[in-house]
């Protein structure tokens, strides 16, 4: 059921989205790999060309896989549209990212878009972040600062930060930047404090980049359990 709805609204999003001769961001998690695959196909069935940026290591595997066109932000400074997930949508299009890990390289891929298109399964719809998403803030640091991070962080917010862990490695999870994550567990906060929360927790010494995109997304794909989509 979530796996068809993933799949409903990142094939919805490609179709929608892509046009011939495009730059494109390629976010990474696991609604993006529906979406790489449609890409493939309607880049191989309509003979389009279309440049991919990653935004991972997970994503450059899958452009490579479907023999994509990949390239950087080196060469391609600027894109038409990003595609990506995301693991909590609010009601005005912020997002938390970084379940996957990572942020940092969406964050930026995504800054450098015309459009951030966004496509995701029911679950992750809420009206205000932390509702849905009980997992945290992931949040990237250097990692000599992740103690500091944590207990500034804890102090001036409140909530608990923790380092996550690796699933099949004993320590940290390392990112593909060679940092760690904290994942903030947050208190109630009003909506219209997370941008300033934002700002406030990007000037710690030692963080590289939140999971918070405010303001960024242009418009999300859900897909539902009943099979129907919804753009918001
Ligand atoms: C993320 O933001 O970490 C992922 O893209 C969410 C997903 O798995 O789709």
């Amino acid at each position: 059921m979530v796996e068809e709805a993933k799949k409903l609204a990142a094939f919805a999003a490609i179709d929608d989205h892509l046009k011939n001769n495009m730059i494109i961001g390629v976010g990474s998690g696991s609604t993006i790999v529906y979406a790489v695959e449609r890409l493939a196909e309607k880049i191989k069935n309509d003979g389009l060309i279309v440049t991919c940026v990653p935004t991972s290591f997970q994503a450059r595997q899958l452009i490579t896989k479907h023999g994509l066109i990949m390239s950087d932000l080196e060469r391609n400074p600027q894109l038409d549209v990003a595609f990506d997930g995301a693991d909590e949508v609010d009601e005005k299009l912020n997002l938390i990212k970084g379940g996957g890990g990572c942020l940092t390289q969406e964050k930026i891929v995504a800054s450098a878009a015309k459009k951030l298109i966004i496509v995701a399964d029911f679950n992750k719809r809420a009206i205000k972040l932390g509702e849905r998403w009980k997992k945290g803030l992931p949040i990237e640091v250097i990692p000599m600062s992740y103690m500091l991070v944590k207990r500034k962080i804890e102090t001036m917010f409140g909530g608990e930060a923790t380092l996550r862990m690796a699933q099949a490695k004993a320590g940290p999870l390392v990112t593909d930047n060679s940092n760690f994550i904290l994942d903030w567990k947050f208190p109630a906060i009003p909506k219209e404090e997370w941008k300033r929360i934002n700002l406030e927790i990007n000037n710690i010494a030692g963080v590289v980049e939140t999971g918070l995109f405010i303001e960024m997304a242009t418009q999300v794909y859900f897909g539902n359990q009943d099979g129907t989509i919804t753009v918001v």
